[in-house]
């Protein structure tokens, strides 16, 4: 893009709008952007129920739920320092100590949006992360 615009504002722009306005919400994956990109997240069986993985390279928890794994960014919305899991599955940024719930959702400090999830999928007993696949919170 052009104009002073870039393409990932652009598309966040859009992505931003298309989720106050519930568009995409039957369609489950509304920020595929420009196509699929899976990374391995460890096995199956490697996950004990609850728990949540830090991919701390990728800014990435994947976090094994009852119906099966959900993927979340772990990238702060503020200025992008990886949140840290707190006990009671809560997130807290350890730069400017911005906070989010259990479902991502800021909380309090600078960060004026949610944490992102991602599409996930089991496959031959591994699990596997869509980072270009955003989805809503279950
Ligand atoms: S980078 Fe997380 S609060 Fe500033």
């Amino acid at each position: 893009m052009t104009d002073g615009i870039s393409r990932r504002g652009f598309l966040g722009a859009v992505l931003t709008i298309a989720a106050v306005l519930g568009i995409g919400r039957s369609a489950r994956v509304y920020g595929a952007g420009s196509g699929e990109k899976w990374i391995p997240a460890g096995k199956s069986s490697d996950y004990t129920p609850g728990q949540a993985k830090l991919f701390k390279d990728e800014k990435l928890y994947v976090i094994r739920k009852e119906t099966g794994f959900e993927a979340m960014s772990a990238k702060c919305t503020h200025f992008g320092c990886v949140v840290d899991r707190q006990a009671d599955g809560t997130y807290l940024c350890p730069c400017h100590k911005s906070t989010f719930d259990a479902r991502g959702l800021n909380t309090h400090g600078p960060a004026k949006k949610p944490l992102v999830w991602y599409q996930t999928k089991e496959e031959g007993g591994s699990v596997f992360v869509n980072i270009k696949g955003i989805v809503e919170p279950k």
